[in-house]
Protein backbone atom coordinates (compact mmCIF):
# COMPACT_ATOMS: atom_id res chain seq x y z
CA UNK A 1 0.00 0.00 0.00
CA UNK A 2 1.27 4.01 -0.77
CA UNK A 3 1.06 6.07 1.77
CA UNK A 4 1.42 9.14 0.83
CA UNK A 5 3.64 10.71 3.33
CA UNK A 6 5.24 14.60 2.66
CA UNK A 7 7.46 15.64 5.84
CA UNK A 8 7.16 18.93 4.95
CA UNK A 9 3.06 19.45 5.21
CA UNK A 10 3.75 17.35 8.48
CA UNK A 11 6.56 19.65 10.04
CA UNK A 12 4.01 22.77 8.97
CA UNK A 13 1.57 21.19 11.15
CA UNK A 14 -1.49 21.89 9.21
CA UNK A 15 -0.71 25.69 8.26
CA UNK A 16 -0.01 26.93 4.87
CA UNK A 17 3.30 27.83 5.60
CA UNK A 18 6.33 28.25 7.86
CA UNK A 19 6.13 31.54 9.05
CA UNK A 20 2.74 31.20 9.73
CA UNK A 21 3.15 28.10 12.39
CA UNK A 22 6.01 29.90 13.87
CA UNK A 23 3.87 32.88 14.17
CA UNK A 24 0.79 31.24 15.96
CA UNK A 25 3.79 29.43 18.30
CA UNK A 26 4.87 32.86 20.18
CA UNK A 27 3.17 32.28 22.95
CA UNK A 28 4.06 28.52 23.71
CA UNK A 29 7.84 29.48 23.05
CA UNK A 30 7.56 32.57 24.88
CA UNK A 31 6.20 30.62 27.85
CA UNK A 32 9.07 28.45 27.65
CA UNK A 33 11.71 31.07 27.61
CA UNK A 34 10.30 32.61 30.58
CA UNK A 35 10.36 28.88 32.37
CA UNK A 36 11.73 28.78 35.56
CA UNK A 37 12.97 32.64 35.25
CA UNK A 38 10.85 34.67 37.26
CA UNK A 39 9.66 33.99 40.91
CA UNK A 40 9.22 37.53 42.83
CA UNK A 41 12.48 38.72 41.13
CA UNK A 42 14.27 37.47 37.60
CA UNK A 43 16.47 33.98 38.10
CA UNK A 44 19.50 34.14 36.17
CA UNK A 45 21.86 32.06 37.76
CA UNK A 46 24.41 32.04 34.27
CA UNK A 47 24.37 35.68 35.54
CA UNK A 48 24.90 35.54 39.67
CA UNK A 49 28.65 35.99 39.07
CA UNK A 50 28.92 38.93 37.05
CA UNK A 51 30.45 42.26 38.87
CA UNK A 52 28.17 44.78 37.43
CA UNK A 53 30.88 47.47 39.68
CA UNK A 54 33.79 46.56 37.21
CA UNK A 55 31.77 47.07 34.06
CA UNK A 56 32.38 50.50 32.50
CA UNK A 57 30.79 50.21 29.21
CA UNK A 58 28.04 47.88 27.79
CA UNK A 59 28.34 46.92 23.96
CA UNK A 60 25.46 45.01 22.10
CA UNK A 61 26.48 43.41 18.91
CA UNK A 62 23.90 41.34 16.11
CA UNK A 63 23.04 41.18 12.58
CA UNK A 64 19.37 41.72 11.28
CA UNK A 65 16.65 40.96 13.20
CA UNK A 66 18.77 40.27 16.69
CA UNK A 67 20.32 43.47 15.74
CA UNK A 68 16.40 45.04 16.70
CA UNK A 69 16.31 42.69 19.66
CA UNK A 70 19.41 44.30 20.74
CA UNK A 71 18.72 48.13 20.55
CA UNK A 72 15.16 46.71 22.12
CA UNK A 73 17.46 45.39 25.25
CA UNK A 74 19.75 49.04 24.74
CA UNK A 75 17.01 50.92 25.27
CA UNK A 76 16.21 49.66 28.94
CA UNK A 77 20.22 49.41 29.89
CA UNK A 78 19.87 53.08 28.90
CA UNK A 79 16.88 53.71 31.05
CA UNK A 80 18.58 51.65 34.21
CA UNK A 81 22.17 51.36 34.00
CA UNK A 82 24.04 54.56 33.85
CA UNK A 83 26.83 52.83 32.31
CA UNK A 84 27.15 53.93 28.76
CA UNK A 85 25.45 51.21 26.36
CA UNK A 86 25.82 50.92 22.73
CA UNK A 87 24.36 48.75 20.35
CA UNK A 88 26.16 48.28 17.26
CA UNK A 89 25.44 45.81 13.84
CA UNK A 90 28.24 43.29 14.01
CA UNK A 91 29.08 43.87 10.50
CA UNK A 92 30.17 47.67 11.60
CA UNK A 93 31.42 46.39 15.13
CA UNK A 94 34.19 44.21 13.87
CA UNK A 95 35.93 47.31 11.60
CA UNK A 96 35.25 49.80 13.97
CA UNK A 97 37.54 51.23 16.87
CA UNK A 98 35.25 50.53 19.95
CA UNK A 99 37.27 51.10 23.26
CA UNK A 100 36.58 47.11 24.48
CA UNK A 101 38.81 46.18 27.32
CA UNK A 102 38.28 43.99 30.41
CA UNK A 103 35.62 46.49 31.70
CA UNK A 104 33.03 45.89 28.85
CA UNK A 105 30.42 43.82 28.93
CA UNK A 106 29.63 42.47 25.14
CA UNK A 107 26.50 40.67 25.06
CA UNK A 108 25.56 39.24 21.08
CA UNK A 109 22.55 38.09 20.26
CA UNK A 110 22.18 35.42 17.32
CA UNK A 111 19.14 32.86 16.70
CA UNK A 112 21.46 30.54 14.80
CA UNK A 113 24.70 31.07 16.84
CA UNK A 114 26.90 30.99 13.55
CA UNK A 115 26.64 34.28 11.91
CA UNK A 116 29.87 35.08 10.48
CA UNK A 117 30.10 39.25 11.32
CA UNK A 118 28.57 38.36 14.91
CA UNK A 119 31.10 35.42 15.51
CA UNK A 120 34.11 37.67 14.45
CA UNK A 121 33.08 40.58 16.68
CA UNK A 122 32.76 38.14 19.46
CA UNK A 123 36.37 36.94 18.37
CA UNK A 124 37.86 40.07 18.77
CA UNK A 125 35.88 41.09 22.07
CA UNK A 126 37.37 38.23 23.75
CA UNK A 127 41.11 39.23 23.00
CA UNK A 128 40.56 42.64 24.01
CA UNK A 129 39.76 40.19 27.52
CA UNK A 130 36.08 41.69 27.56
CA UNK A 131 33.05 40.21 30.11
CA UNK A 132 30.92 38.09 26.47
CA UNK A 133 27.24 36.74 27.42
CA UNK A 134 25.75 34.87 24.14
CA UNK A 135 21.81 34.99 23.57
CA UNK A 136 21.24 32.11 20.95
CA UNK A 137 18.37 30.11 20.15
CA UNK A 138 20.48 26.92 18.71
CA UNK A 139 22.12 24.71 21.24
CA UNK A 140 25.73 24.08 21.19
CA UNK A 141 26.23 26.99 18.69
CA UNK A 142 29.51 28.50 17.21
CA UNK A 143 28.82 31.80 19.10
CA UNK A 144 27.37 29.98 22.33
CA UNK A 145 30.79 27.92 22.78
CA UNK A 146 32.87 30.93 22.51
CA UNK A 147 30.77 33.61 24.88
CA UNK A 148 31.49 33.48 28.85
CA UNK A 149 28.01 32.53 29.13
CA UNK A 150 25.33 31.91 27.07
CA UNK A 151 21.48 31.86 27.77
CA UNK A 152 18.99 30.61 25.68
CA UNK A 153 15.51 31.52 23.58
CA UNK A 154 13.50 28.44 23.78
CA UNK A 155 11.97 29.09 20.22
CA UNK A 156 12.33 25.83 18.66
CA UNK A 157 13.61 25.47 14.94
CA UNK A 158 13.25 28.13 12.86
CA UNK A 159 12.19 27.52 9.20
CA UNK A 160 10.66 30.22 7.90
CA UNK A 161 13.98 32.83 6.63
CA UNK A 162 12.21 35.82 8.11
CA UNK A 163 12.45 35.54 11.71
CA UNK A 164 9.19 35.72 14.07
CA UNK A 165 9.47 33.35 16.77
CA UNK A 166 13.16 33.43 17.50
CA UNK A 167 13.05 37.44 17.79
CA UNK A 168 9.89 37.70 20.56
CA UNK A 169 11.36 34.78 22.48
CA UNK A 170 14.68 37.58 22.15
CA UNK A 171 12.72 40.29 23.11
CA UNK A 172 11.80 38.39 26.19
CA UNK A 173 15.02 37.26 27.31
CA UNK A 174 16.10 40.18 27.14
CA UNK A 175 14.05 42.40 29.06
CA UNK A 176 14.68 39.34 31.91
CA UNK A 177 18.99 39.68 31.25
CA UNK A 178 18.21 44.03 31.95
CA UNK A 179 16.47 43.65 34.97
CA UNK A 180 18.82 41.10 36.26
CA UNK A 181 21.97 43.40 35.90
CA UNK A 182 19.81 46.47 37.06
CA UNK A 183 19.51 43.94 40.31
CA UNK A 184 23.24 43.41 39.79
CA UNK A 185 23.90 47.04 39.79
CA UNK A 186 22.02 47.26 42.97
CA UNK A 187 19.46 49.76 40.67
CA UNK A 188 15.76 50.19 41.99
CA UNK A 189 13.67 49.60 38.91
CA UNK A 190 10.77 51.72 39.07
CA UNK A 191 7.08 49.83 38.81
CA UNK A 192 9.45 46.40 38.80
CA UNK A 193 6.42 44.22 39.99
CA UNK A 194 4.22 45.98 37.58
CA UNK A 195 6.93 44.94 35.06
CA UNK A 196 7.53 41.94 36.05
CA UNK A 197 3.41 40.62 36.34
CA UNK A 198 3.14 41.92 32.58
CA UNK A 199 6.24 39.76 31.27
CA UNK A 200 5.05 36.47 33.24
CA UNK A 201 1.67 37.71 31.53
CA UNK A 202 2.87 37.58 27.88
CA UNK A 203 2.30 34.43 27.00
CA UNK A 204 -1.77 35.26 27.50
CA UNK A 205 -0.68 38.99 25.64
CA UNK A 206 0.30 37.24 22.92
CA UNK A 207 -2.31 35.27 22.52
CA UNK A 208 -5.03 37.57 22.32
CA UNK A 209 -2.93 39.22 19.85
CA UNK A 210 -3.32 36.34 17.45
CA UNK A 211 -6.74 37.24 17.61
CA UNK A 212 -6.44 40.42 15.73
CA UNK A 213 -4.98 38.58 12.22
CA UNK A 214 -8.05 39.31 10.62
CA UNK A 215 -7.91 43.19 11.16
CA UNK A 216 -4.13 43.36 9.95
CA UNK A 217 -5.04 41.06 6.60
CA UNK A 218 -7.48 44.02 5.94
CA UNK A 219 -5.37 46.53 6.13
CA UNK A 220 -2.46 44.49 4.50
CA UNK A 221 -4.51 44.83 1.45
CA UNK A 222 -3.58 48.68 1.17
CA UNK A 223 -0.47 47.65 -0.04
CA UNK A 224 -1.95 45.62 -3.06
CA UNK A 225 -1.55 48.88 -5.23
CA UNK A 226 1.14 50.43 -3.42
CA UNK A 227 5.08 50.06 -3.76
CA UNK A 228 6.03 51.68 -0.60
CA UNK A 229 5.27 52.05 2.90
CA UNK A 230 6.84 53.97 5.64
CA UNK A 231 6.81 52.83 8.72
CA UNK A 232 7.36 55.76 12.02
CA UNK A 233 7.60 55.53 15.80
CA UNK A 234 9.06 57.26 18.87
CA UNK A 235 11.24 55.89 21.80
CA UNK A 236 10.99 51.92 21.91
CA UNK A 237 8.05 51.81 18.88
CA UNK A 238 11.05 53.37 16.79
CA UNK A 239 12.28 49.74 17.57
CA UNK A 240 9.75 48.05 16.58
CA UNK A 241 9.23 49.82 13.45
CA UNK A 242 12.40 49.19 12.36
CA UNK A 243 11.27 45.56 12.73
CA UNK A 244 8.69 45.61 11.31
CA UNK A 245 9.67 47.95 7.87
CA UNK A 246 12.21 44.53 7.70
CA UNK A 247 9.70 41.80 7.97
CA UNK A 248 7.06 43.94 5.34
CA UNK A 249 9.89 44.26 2.74
CA UNK A 250 11.87 40.59 3.73
CA UNK A 251 8.58 38.80 2.66
CA UNK A 252 6.63 41.39 0.08
CA UNK A 253 9.98 42.88 -1.48
CA UNK A 254 7.84 46.33 -0.59
CA UNK A 255 10.08 48.56 -0.13
CA UNK A 256 9.50 49.97 3.29
CA UNK A 257 11.72 52.31 5.96
CA UNK A 258 11.02 53.18 8.91
CA UNK A 259 11.85 56.36 10.72
CA UNK A 260 11.55 58.20 13.87
CA UNK A 261 8.36 60.56 14.12
CA UNK A 262 10.28 63.54 15.23
CA UNK A 263 12.39 63.16 12.01
CA UNK A 264 9.97 62.88 9.15
CA UNK A 265 9.89 66.64 9.12
CA UNK A 266 13.79 66.86 8.49
CA UNK A 267 13.36 65.10 4.78
CA UNK A 268 10.86 61.99 4.30
CA UNK A 269 7.81 63.69 4.74
CA UNK A 270 8.56 64.79 1.25
CA UNK A 271 7.67 61.45 0.08
CA UNK A 272 4.14 61.28 1.74
CA UNK A 273 1.63 61.56 -1.60
CA UNK A 274 -1.94 60.89 -2.03
CA UNK A 275 -2.74 57.49 -0.75
CA UNK A 276 0.82 56.58 0.67
CA UNK A 277 0.61 54.03 3.39
CA UNK A 278 2.33 54.93 6.81
CA UNK A 279 1.94 52.34 10.16
CA UNK A 280 2.61 54.49 12.99
CA UNK A 281 2.88 53.11 16.32
CA UNK A 282 2.22 55.30 19.43
CA UNK A 283 1.70 52.48 22.71
CA UNK A 284 4.84 54.64 24.21
CA UNK A 285 1.88 57.05 26.29
CA UNK A 286 4.44 59.95 26.93
CA UNK A 287 5.46 60.51 23.68
CA UNK A 288 2.28 59.66 22.34
CA UNK A 289 0.51 63.18 21.33
CA UNK A 290 3.98 64.08 19.61
CA UNK A 291 3.47 60.85 17.21
CA UNK A 292 -0.22 61.86 16.89
CA UNK A 293 1.07 65.27 15.52
CA UNK A 294 3.51 63.64 13.42
CA UNK A 295 0.41 61.07 12.19
CA UNK A 296 -2.00 64.20 11.24
CA UNK A 297 0.60 66.03 9.52
CA UNK A 298 1.00 62.95 6.84
CA UNK A 299 -2.58 62.85 6.87
CA UNK A 300 -2.96 66.25 5.71
CA UNK A 301 -0.37 65.27 2.99
CA UNK A 302 -2.73 62.32 1.89
CA UNK A 303 -0.95 59.40 3.84
CA UNK A 304 -3.92 56.53 4.37
CA UNK A 305 -2.52 55.61 7.86
CA UNK A 306 -2.67 52.55 9.94
CA UNK A 307 -2.31 53.37 13.78
CA UNK A 308 -1.01 50.81 16.31
CA UNK A 309 -1.66 52.41 19.57
CA UNK A 310 -1.78 52.26 23.15
CA UNK A 311 -5.29 52.39 25.62
CA UNK A 312 -5.56 55.80 25.74
CA UNK A 313 -4.30 57.53 22.87
CA UNK A 314 -6.61 59.18 20.70
CA UNK A 315 -6.90 60.56 17.54
CA UNK A 316 -10.32 60.99 15.22
CA UNK A 317 -8.43 62.17 12.70
CA UNK A 318 -7.25 58.39 12.11
CA UNK A 319 -9.65 56.04 10.47
CA UNK A 320 -7.49 52.61 10.39
CA UNK A 321 -6.97 52.26 14.18
CA UNK A 322 -6.11 48.98 16.56
CA UNK A 323 -5.12 48.78 20.02
CA UNK A 324 -2.95 46.83 21.96
CA UNK A 325 -3.86 45.09 25.17
CA UNK A 326 -3.14 47.29 28.50
CA UNK A 327 0.70 46.42 29.19
CA UNK A 328 3.66 48.09 31.04
CA UNK A 329 5.29 50.47 28.05
CA UNK A 330 8.50 48.43 28.20
CA UNK A 331 6.95 45.56 26.87
CA UNK A 332 4.45 47.17 24.56
CA UNK A 333 7.06 46.02 21.77
CA UNK A 334 5.75 42.29 22.29
CA UNK A 335 2.16 43.24 21.01
CA UNK A 336 2.76 45.57 18.25
CA UNK A 337 5.26 43.38 16.64
CA UNK A 338 2.47 40.55 16.29
CA UNK A 339 0.39 42.61 14.23
CA UNK A 340 3.26 43.84 12.30
CA UNK A 341 4.40 40.29 11.44
CA UNK A 342 1.07 39.64 10.27
CA UNK A 343 1.03 42.98 8.37
CA UNK A 344 3.74 41.31 6.68
CA UNK A 345 2.63 38.11 6.41
CA UNK A 346 -0.44 39.28 4.80
CA UNK A 347 1.17 41.55 2.42
CA UNK A 348 3.04 38.73 1.28
CA UNK A 349 0.68 36.50 0.65
CA UNK A 350 -1.90 38.90 -0.56
CA UNK A 351 1.24 39.86 -3.92
CA UNK A 352 1.84 35.74 -4.34
CA UNK A 353 5.49 35.78 -2.74
CA UNK A 354 7.21 32.92 -0.99
CA UNK A 355 6.87 33.47 2.32
CA UNK A 356 9.04 31.38 3.61
CA UNK A 357 12.06 31.44 1.47
CA UNK A 358 12.22 35.05 0.11
CA UNK A 359 14.78 35.69 -2.77
CA UNK A 360 18.04 36.53 -1.80
CA UNK A 361 17.98 35.91 1.63
CA UNK A 362 19.20 33.28 3.77
CA UNK A 363 18.58 31.81 7.26
CA UNK A 364 21.77 31.98 8.62
CA UNK A 365 24.82 34.03 6.93
CA UNK A 366 27.63 31.75 7.43
CA UNK A 367 30.16 33.76 5.27
CA UNK A 368 30.99 37.70 5.20
C1 LIG B 1 19.95 36.55 8.43
C2 LIG B 1 18.48 36.19 8.64
C3 LIG B 1 17.83 37.14 9.62
C4 LIG B 1 18.62 37.17 10.91
C5 LIG B 1 20.09 37.50 10.69
C6 LIG B 1 20.92 37.28 11.94
O1 LIG B 1 20.03 37.75 7.74
O2 LIG B 1 17.79 36.20 7.39
O3 LIG B 1 16.50 36.74 9.87
O4 LIG B 1 18.06 38.10 11.79
O5 LIG B 1 20.63 36.66 9.68
O6 LIG B 1 20.90 35.92 12.23
P1 LIG B 1 21.21 35.32 13.64
O7 LIG B 1 21.12 33.83 13.46
O8 LIG B 1 22.59 35.78 14.01
O9 LIG B 1 20.19 35.84 14.59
Amino acid sequence: VFVPYDLEAAQKNGYETFMEKEIAEQPFVIKETLRSRIEDHILMPELDDLAMEDIHAIYMIACGTAYHASLYAQYLGREWLSIPIQCVPASEFRYGNYPVDEHSLCLFVSQSGETADTLAALKACKKKNAKTIAVCNVLDSSISRIADTTLYTCAGPEIAVASTKAYTTQLTLLACIMLKLAELAKVEVNGYDQLLHDVKALPETIESMLGMEEQMKEYASFLKEQHDAYFIGRQLDYVSVLEGALKLKEISYVHADAYYAGELKHGPIALIEEGTVVIALATQKDVASKTISNIEETIARGANVILIKAKGVHSDKIAHQIEIPDIHPYLACLPATILLQQFALWSAKEKGCNVDQPRNLAKSVTVE
